[in-house]
């Protein structure tokens, strides 16, 4: 037997008892007489004591004793003299009198306590130490606790838990393909699923009715903090459902989550934006909610008065950062700089500072009198003390430019705070995008998305103004999931791979197999997938979900651990049928 007991496991009722202890050294002390071992395991620590007075042949080897040695010990619980009331078994230690060394350790390249000294690459070369780390193993319980009330809402209405392949033919859900070579097919590839798009829509035809898959899925994109190319669904489809059956079916596992895991209660009934005015306030299509620092529009009240800027351009846009009027030039040129950096990209910030003197002073007010800029204030609804904060430029560009500063002035004025939780459901989203790079429209949602049938009139003559049965849940800023109603008629599917510019030919190549599933009685279905790694990360607070990965890659798209990818070696590539170029 290894142990009696696990290291979080001991109390004050134990005392006088032996136990058998199993774990990794994580921290020794040689105060001369006594010597004291902090034992670690994935419960908890408990305190082991030696002392060189009672038995010496035992302190003596506990001295030799290295960092993340893996010991078992033996001993009997004792009251500790001085108490620690910040861990669990702090008022117990083991007076051991045997100690077996399970396994030895080379000191570890950095400390595995809470507090490490260890940098971001070595932390992920050595992953394996890194997930020894408190701060860390409870990152990943999080993460099974998570899935774990997912399933059992799920299981509880009814969904199957279906596995679909992983090596396929491409899905296009807006990102490149991973590609597999397949050696038994010489010179042809699978591709790897973006997501199960297209299965759990076959398995709606099959009669499933109610599929979730908690699924690897696959995407060759530009990575950031939220975004990793392999990252876990949580992957749903229903059949004979309107876009309502869903949003109420999701709003309910997102509540459960919510109060399982976190104990928080959600609202009871998540608010809902259409698209359109999510963009017009706050220019994305999944705005942070916790706070307002809405758009206000200044194209009436500060065109045509003669500043060139604004007069050549499409909008005018202002957010009111309310009492900042203090703000001194310094912080007004540091956040100039920061909307003109790259990936914001504007060309300049113009403010209006509210004085509670009631005057105004603005960066620009060569070109406007005092009663020019009263009217800014009033359009904007500000009072003395506010600053009004200015961009201006096409449409589209400039609400994306104060969509970022809108978060950037949320994060320094303290309105973010992590532990308040704003769901919104996302609707009405455009059926299709357009893409200027291309020429062409792409589906913005994905080409298997329902028009809604009250735009269909439009798909002819104006298909960009069609919108679509498609939503998405964003909570804080993060787009958490998204989904759709789906096209279940072939001939509608068609018409769709023909608006995104396939030709029969092609579409019949791609995705003729689930148009042919359409002729044998498709019901109407729809579902939505949930990101795992983004929802356990925003329920944590967190905005990166590296953390909540047990082993994930770096932003170049490395596993620095494995060295992953690396190259074939040549007879690999022979059998691959793969030549260097
Ligand atoms: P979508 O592409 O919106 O929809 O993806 C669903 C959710 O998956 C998460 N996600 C990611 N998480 C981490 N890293 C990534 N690279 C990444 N990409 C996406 C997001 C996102 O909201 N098949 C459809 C769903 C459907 O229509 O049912 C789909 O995949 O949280």
């Amino acid at each position: 037997m290894y142990r009696s007991h696990t290291c979080g496991e001991l109390r004050p009722s134990s005392i006088g008892q032996t136990v058998t202890l199993s774990g990794w050294l994580q921290k020794s002390r040689d105060l001369g007489g006594m010597t004291f071992i902090d034992l670690r395991d994935r419960y908890g620590i408990t305190q082991l004591a030696f002392n060189m007075d009672e038995d010496a042949k035992v302190c003596e080897e506990a001295r030799k004793l290295g960092r993340e040695f893996v010991l078992q010990i033996e001993g009997e619980v004792i009251e500790r003299s001085s108490k620690n009331t910040k861990i669990p078994t702090g008022e117990i230690e083991i007076r051991v009198s045997k100690i077996t060394v399970l396994n030895g350790s080379k000191t570890p390249p950095f400390t595995i306590e809470n507090e490490t000294d260890g940098g971001d690459e070595i932390r992920a070369q050595y992953r394996y130490l890194d997930l020894r780390r408190n701060p860390v193993q409870q990152k990943l319980l999080l993460r099974n606790k998570v899935a774990l009330e997912t399933r059992k809402y799920l299981d509880t209405l009814g969904f199957l838990d279906v596995e679909t392949p992983i090596l396929i033919k491409s899905t296009p859900e807006g990102a490149r393909d991973f590609v597999v070579p397949s050696r038994m097919n010489e010179g042809e590839f699978y591709a790897l699923p973006q997501s199960p798009q297209t299965f759990k829509q076959l398995l709606m035809v099959s009669g499933f009715d109610r599929y979730y898959q908690i699924v690897k899925c696959f995407r060759d994109e530009d990575l950031r903090a939220d975004r990793q190319p392999e990252f876990t669904q949580i992957d749903c489809e229903m059949a004979f459902v309107e876009q309502e059956d869903i949003l109420t079916t999701f709003e309910g596992m997102i509540q459960h989550l919510f109060s399982e895991v976190r104990g928080v209660e959600l609202d009871a009934t998540f608010p809902r934006m259409t698209y359109a005015e999510a963009m017009e306030k706050y220019g994305s299509d999944k705005p942070d909610i916790r706070f307002a620092l809405e758009f206000v529009d200044l194209n009436s009240a500060a065109k045509g008065k003669g500043f060139g800027i604004f007069d050549e351009a499409e909008q005018v846009l202002a957010i009111n950062a309310q009492d900042c009027a203090g703000y001194t030039r310094k912080q007004l040129d540091k956040l100039t700089d920061w909307v003109k950096r790259p990936q914001i990209g504007a060309k300049g910030m113009i403010y209006l500072k509210c004085n509670e003197d009631g005057t105004y002073k603005s960066s620009v007010d060569k070109f406007y009198s005092q009663e020019n800029l009263a009217e800014w204030a009033q359009v904007a609804n500000a009072k003395p003390g506010d600053l009004l904060l200015v961009l201006s430029g096409d449409l589209e560009k400039v609400r994306k430019q104060m969509g970022e500063l809108r978060l950037h002035m949320g994060d320094e004025l303290g309105l973010r705070n992590p532990n308040v939780f704003k769901p919104l459901w996302v609707i009405d989203f455009p059926l299709l995008e357009w893409d200027e790079e291309t020429n062409r429209y792409h589906a913005m949602h994905h080409p298997f998305t329902s028009p809604k049938p009250e735009d269909m009139n439009l798909i002819d003559t104006d298909p960009g103004k069609v919108r679509a049965n498609a939503y998405d849940l964003a909570m804080n800023g993060v787009e958490l999931g998204g989904g759709s109603i789906r096209i279940h008629d072939r001939e509608l599917q068609a018409r769709m791979f023909d608006l995104l510019g396939f030709s029969k030919e092609e579409a019949e190549a791609q995705f003729g197999f689930l148009m042919s599933a359409f002729e044998y009685g498709a019901p109407p279905h729809g579902g939505l997938a949930f990101g795992l790694d983004r929802l356990v990360a925003t329920m944590d607070g967190a905005e990166s979900i590296r953390d909540y990965i047990a082993f994930p890659k770096n932003n170049r798209g490395r596993d620095v651990m494995i060295d992953a990818p690396s190259p074939l070696n040549e007879e690999q590539m022979k059998e691959l049928g793969i030549k260097k170029l």
